[in-house]
């Protein structure tokens, strides 16, 4: 894929470019592959809850994933089912737990015994039950960054098996709850499958316990994470879902009857979105060799806040060959403001448009207005 830079040569930067065929086709393999095993996914909403792509991802029949009382409103505003909406997260307020109540949604994930004990006491309240899954931390290193690992003992996420015995007693005496499964989550911007043939071991373990305790679990939530090709998006702009769902077709115990559902956030909507941005000015050390952008970590946040790498490509360079090493940074006032440090990118100049790709998932959703800056400006590609 090499995009025309005369397609973005009117917009003003930084923008995030939206590539709605990408995501279509995305989305559709997603479906095909994850519909081979009656497999369901929930969209994870807080990749990216801009509402052009959750509309496309609602038309896939997906359904979603929230972690916030608001990202429950809105997904039903553009049109989720109900039925469909789980509701996650470690830190629902009270007035949270009532929307998720009171708009009927699936279910929610329920992370701690304080919280089920609170969430049956407002359902109680409301005279209704709600449907709960117990997220267990399936103590299992995704070998990710350790700032997205989520799956592990010393990480606040999930109900650990020691606590089981006690959260199970406590739903049994709680009038306003039902137990409907299990829900698990091991990390984001996992690329190593083998780390999810370990979590279908641990989850048919743990199931184990649920079967002796005679309790049974009508879904499985085995959560998200599938990681994307950061490093060469170009090759792989669709992940290949095909061997991700096949893991757990052959490594998950899956009950007669029972329906597993997924949580993709990143593979569904990371490589459709690109960051536009315009070189400022070229800076001349007497160590580096900087290009200043007019996009910053206000902008995209990821390699600021996790160091991570995203392919940086020149649109405007016609020369390829005659190369420079760069530190390319943003004009935010914080060292930690630079997308790449000594990257070789062909010779760049003041005015050069850059495209920072796969920015799809978790860029202009945590973009911000530090520095006082103008909120991101975005553009689909059926507008251009
Ligand atoms: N389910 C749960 C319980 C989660 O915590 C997450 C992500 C997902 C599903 C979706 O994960 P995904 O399929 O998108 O990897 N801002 C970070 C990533 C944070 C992930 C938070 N949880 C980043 O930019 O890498």
């Amino acid at each position: 894929m090499r995009i025309p830079s005369s397609q973005f040569q009117s917009l003003e930067t930084p923008c995030y470019f939206y590539d709605l065929d990408l995501l279509h086709q995305t989305c559709e393999a997603a479906q095909k592959q994850s519909s081979k095993f009656g497999y369901h996914i929930h969209y994870a909403v807080k990749a990216n809850y801009n509402d052009r792509i959750l509309g496309i991802t609602r038309d896939y029949s997906f359904g979603a994933d929230c972690v916030s009382g608001n990202e429950v409103l809105k997904s039903i505003e553009v049109g989720f089912n109900k039925a469909d909406i789980v509701f996650a997260g470690v830190g629902k307020t009270d007035k949270e737990i009532e929307v998720g109540l009171n708009s009927e949604i699936f279910g929610f994930n329920c992370e701690s015994y304080q919280e089920i004990e609170v969430i049956n006491e407002i359902a109680g309240g409301l005279s209704k039950t709600a449907n709960i899954s117990l997220r267990i931390n399936p103590n299992v290193d995704a070998k990710t960054h350790h700032h997205i690992t989520t799956g592990l003992e010393e990480n606040k996420f999930g109900i650990n098996v020691w606590e089981l015995d006690d959260v199970l007693e406590l739903v049994h005496r709680s009038k306003n709850l039902k137990l409907i499964g299990i829900h698990f989550h091991i990390g984001s911007q996992v690329t190593d499958l083998s780390r999810y043939v370990e979590l279908c071991h641990r989850v048919n373990d743990i199931q184990k316990i649920f079967d002796d305790k005679g309790i049974a679990l009508p879904h499985l939530n085995v959560g998200g994470g599938l990681g994307i090709d950061y490093v060469n998006p170009i090759a792989h702009p669709i992940v290949d879902f095909e061997s991700f769902f096949k893991v757990f077709n052959q490594n998950l115990e899956v009950r007669h009857g029972q329906e597993v559902h997924f949580e993709l956030g990143r593979a569904i909507v990371g490589q459709c979105g690109l960051l536009i941005t315009k070189v400022l000015y070229e800076k001349v050390g007497k160590k580096k060799h900087f290009l200043i952008l007019d996009a910053g970590m206000t902008e995209l946040m990821r390699p600021a806040l996790y160091q991570a790498e995203h392919l940086i490509t020149n649109l405007s360079a016609q020369h390829e060959e005659h190369q420079q090493v760069y530190d390319v940074v943003g004009p935010i006032c914080e060292t930690t403001d630079a997308f790449a440090r000594d990257l070789k990118l062909p010779k760049s100049k003041r005015g050069d448009l850059m495209a920072i790709h796969s920015a799809g998932a978790y860029g202009q959703v945590l973009s911000n207005k530090y520095n006082l800056r103008d909120d991101v400006r975005v553009v689909y590609s059926d507008e251009i």
